[in-house]
């Protein structure tokens, strides 16, 4: 009995729970060629859901591109990872080996060169630019240019899913934003902009001063709704042999708060400690051994902060609060006005903290939550 719970990105053809309507609705404003944002914290399934996305419209003829911008370092390594995902996107589509290849003449910036894999026989993509361009912007540029004039002349649609669209701003030249923007305003094309680190990636687009503001549907991705949850926990274990009767797995997707990641990590652990029919003993059994397991990760965001971060982040784990400020929240936690002044400006950048319907300030991500409290 192979567990059937899943902590990587899905793959379109994995069991996946709920978002049927984020699905139709993405999938229609790929067709329509139009521009989307999706924002939600870390592990919410973003990416899984704009494979999906991708997936669907690829079946329907759409060419797909996808760039992941995770941790961009340079605008370098920006141009480089666009050139692969364009070229990688296009064999996908009709391989550059074969019929494709007429479409390389639309790029001369990007060389493009395949080795064969001696172990598996397999042809592997790599891409380089082919004139070192001294200025990486004219390089960027350049790319965007020949983009948009293959969109003109070639005629299929394309959709371009940008990921952690947001670490852009992290390469500290600003005018790659604005060029990106010019550029992508005129491409026929539909984008995908989506990310995780939600203040940073918001501001982007709806702030006035930038270039992108109002420039494309914003949609939130919500956690998952539990009535969702507990059927997707009671199917995944029947398919699986075993039995999650419907009280333990709405215990799990409690435990977690419809939280996609931990929702599938804890009932994986749930589903490795049972025999045949999993109990709420199991549940509580693997939230601890969930916990522990995550603990590598959380004590390497909580290395990277500084003290004064990591104080605010355990006072508001302790007591979610409206008034981060107030001189008792102040004096109970050991802060100072300016000291909590950045940190809460850091950490909601990092998006770590987040500020509630009810204007509550409270830890994003609950296991982490629950880690902070037991451990301090
Ligand atoms: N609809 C879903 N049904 C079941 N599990 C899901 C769903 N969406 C996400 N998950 C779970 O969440 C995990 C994280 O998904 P994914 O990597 O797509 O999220 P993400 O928001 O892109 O995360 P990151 O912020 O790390 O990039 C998946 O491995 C899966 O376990
Ligand atoms: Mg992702």
């Amino acid at each position: 009995m192979n567990n059937p719970f899943h902590t990587d990105i899905l793959e379109p053809d994995q069991p996946f729970c709920n978002r049927v309507d984020e699905l139709r609705e993405l999938t229609s404003h790929g067709r329509n060629g139009m521009n989307v944002v999706i924002f939600a914290p870390r592990r919410y399934g973003k990416t899984s859901l704009v494979k999906r996305v991708q997936h669907r419209l690829a079946q329907e003829n759409i060419c797909v591109i996808y760039a992941q911008f995770m941790r961009l370092v340079s605008v370098e390594d920006l141009v480089h990872r666009l050139a692969k995902a364009i070229i990688s996107g296009l064999h996908e589509y009709e391989s550059i080996l074969d019929k494709g290849k007429r479409w390389l003449s639309h790029f001369p910036s990007i060389q493009t060169t395949f080795t064969i894999d001696p172990a598996t026989g397999m042809p592997s993509l790599d891409v380089q630019m082919t004139k070192r361009q001294l200025d990486p912007m004219v390089a960027l540029e350049t790319i965007l240019e020949e983009v948009g004039k293959f969109l003109e002349k070639e005629n299929f649609q394309v959709c371009i899913a940008l990921d952690e669209f947001q670490d852009i701003v992290d390469i500290k030249e600003p005018r790659v934003e604005a060029l990106l923007r010019e550029h992508i305003q005129r491409h026929k094309a539909s984008y995908i902009f989506l990310g995780s680190r939600r203040r940073v990636l918001l501001d982007i687009f709806n702030n006035r001063g930038r270039p992108f503001y109002q420039s494309a549907i914003m949609m939130e991705l919500a956690t998952l709704p539990e009535d969702e949850c507990v059927d997707f926990i009671v199917n995944q274990f029947a398919q699986a042999g075993k039995k999650c009767p419907a009280d333990v797995a709405r215990a799990i997707a409690e435990k977690v708060e419809q939280y996609p990641y931990y929702l599938q990590a804890l009932a994986y652990r749930a589903f490795e400690l049972c025999e045949k029919e999993c109990t709420l003993e199991n549940v509580t059994k693997a939230y601890e051994i969930l916990l522990e397991n995550e603990r590598y990760g959380y004590q390497g965001i909580i290395q990277g902060i500084s003290t004064g971060q990591l104080k605010l982040l355990r006072a508001i784990a302790a007591e979610e609060q409206a008034a981060l400020t107030s001189n008792n929240f102040l004096q109970t936690h050991g802060l100072t006005l300016g000291g909590v002044q950045s940190a809460r400006k850091f950490l909601s950048e990092q998006d770590l903290i987040e500020q509630t319907a009810d204007k509550h300030w409270r830890i994003v991500d609950p296991v982490f939550r629950a880690w902070l409290q037991r451990a301090f």
